[in-house]
């Protein structure tokens, strides 16, 4: 691409973080784990889906079976023994089928869904207590990692007061744990984290003949659309509700107005009202990037002396980790969106903005980054006097989605078994980039793909060529597995 950073990230760096330190060693100067994380390490392998669907099919096993027959998972647990804690966070269970179905489109190996794993048994969590650490068991009953999958559906198909799902102890974001904690708090991410899922999960269940079961999931996700823009707040998506009906993520809160992810996973999620996600998209680019500091926040203001108590995030410094600073997780995900709404330039500024290089160009830039530029950083302090310092590095879930968002997102790199859809969303001034990828196989067959954008419009295909013969515009193409180099040319209109 004509950016060096965003090469060196993309060809090497980034995998390697993902890699090594997140799926392998799981540890780093921050923390020193070791644990799989149930919802860390399934979004990990989401960026090995490409150069080794070995590993994420492996690692998809493995999550799958820390799953209770009741459809809860295991919070984190420990290898080899497998004590782990079992907690009311909401989201964890729904990655399980979020990263299956990705695994599946990506891979074309739709057999692991027929893989049977027993199901975890132990201790409810008593009452009265959040959470539970145990030694669990395992059923003699085996079931397939699709039913897995759909158990973990079943279960999360919650509704509050104003219809969105229940928070509980916490959704993504960890450090929100007292928004619902009795049990009535709703988030509006979840809300648009389980239409995403349900819109690929659902497929699978008919195409097995349960038609029932995937009628009662899109009959859930139809009532909950609807509520979903009940939580429009005039120019961007609440966040959700606190137990007592207190809107989060509002313009009426003083603190948290307005949260980066509640807009990004509009678009994700396939929102069918863009106009709302683009003017939602518009607000965090205004309110929540801070370009000539080059942070990226994850909402603003952060949590200080206000009434409302969202849960311990309140006890990090403002500014600091998921208190409002950069958390480079959550921002990431406004890549995909504006890519998803055709805005090239800033879903490519963005990867811009977050990349470490760029944080380390110069030497009054490395004083005030502080930390290494070759990996992400999982945050950014945003707030004075540390504006611009990095922290903790390396052990962060962000370096697999910077890698999607740079790859898919950006190049448009879509890879579905044996075929390839290239749908790239690059800035207008771009003149294009070239990618090399091996396809596996018998053979290994080396295609190169070139990408031109002559009239600076940054997306939409309006030429494809391979080997010298056109095809269709709309792609995807059929690779071969005939070890041969194969050119892929790409005219963007
Ligand atoms: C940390 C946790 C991850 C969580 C994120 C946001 O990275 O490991 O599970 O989603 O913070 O709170």
């Amino acid at each position: 691409t004509p950016d060096r950073a965003m090469d060196i990230l993309l060809n090497d760096w980034l995998l390697y973080q993902v890699l090594g330190c997140r799926l392998w060693a799981r540890t780093a100067y921050y923390q020193s784990s070791g644990a799989y994380g149930f919802r860390d390490q399934l979004q990990d392998v989401m960026a090995l889906c490409v150069s080794r669907p070995d590993l994420a099919r492996e690692h998809l096993l493995r999550a799958a079976g820390r799953q209770f027959a009741e459809g809860d998972v295991q919070h984190w647990w420990l290898p080899p023994k497998g004590q782990g804690i079992r907690t009311k966070i909401s989201d964890d269970r729904i990655w399980l089928a979020y990263v299956a179905t990705h695994y599946v489109d990506a891979s074309g190996d739709a057999a692991v869904l027929d893989e049977v794993l027993p199901f975890l048994t132990g201790q409810p969590i008593p009452d009265g207590a959040s959470d539970a650490f145990f030694q669990p068991g395992v059923t003699q009953q085996h079931v397939s990692v699709y039913e897995h999958c759909a158990l973990a559906i079943d279960t999360a198909l919650t509704r509050g007061a104003h219809g969105l799902p229940l928070i509980e102890t916490g959704d993504w974001n960890d450090g929100m744990n007292a928004v619902g904690a009795e049990g009535r708090g709703e988030s509006s991410w979840l809300g648009w984290f389980l239409l995403a899922t349900i819109a690929t999960l659902a497929p699978h269940a008919e195409h097995r003949g349960e038609k029932a079961r995937a009628r009662h999931w899109r009959d859930y996700a139809d009532e909950l659309r609807v509520a979903l823009e009940q939580a429009w707040d005039g120019q961007w998506y609440r966040r959700g509700y606190y137990d007592d009906g207190a809107p989060l993520g509002s313009r009426e809160n003083d603190e948290c107005r307005i949260d980066t992810i509640a807009q990004s996973w509009s678009v994700r999620a396939g929102n069918t009202d863009p106009a709302r996600s683009t003017q939602a998209m518009d607000s965090v680019d205004r309110l929540l990037i801070d370009h000539p500091n080059q942070v990226a926040r994850l909402f603003t203001p952060p949590f200080d002396h206000g009434k409302e108590n969202p849960g311990y995030i309140k006890g990090y410094p403002p500014g600091v980790r998921e208190n409002g600073g950069q958390y480079t997780h959550g921002a990431i995900w406004s890549i995909f969106a504006w890519a998803g709404l055709g805005d090239g330039d800033r879903a490519e500024g963005l990867f811009h903005l977050l990349n470490p290089i760029h944080h380390a160009g110069r030497a009054e830039a490395v004083e005030r980054y502080k930390v290494e530029p070759y990996v992400v950083c999982a945050d950014v302090y945003s707030v004075a006097p540390y504006i611009g310092r990095g922290g903790w590095t390396w052990y962060t879930g962000s370096a697999a989605w910077l890698y999607r968002a740079g790859l898919e997102a950006v190049l448009g790199f879509h890879l579905h078994g044996e075929q390839l859809r290239i749908d790239p969303c690059i800035p207008r001034a771009w003149p294009g980039f070239e990618l090399r990828y091996q396809h596996r196989g018998r053979h290994v067959s080396a295609y190169t793909i070139t990408v031109e954008n002559p009239n600076h419009a940054g997306h939409g295909v309006t030429a494809v060529e391979l080997d010298g013969a056109a095809c269709p515009a709309a792609n995807p193409i059929t690779l071969v597995d005939d070890g041969q180099a194969h050119a892929l040319r790409i005219v963007l209109g």
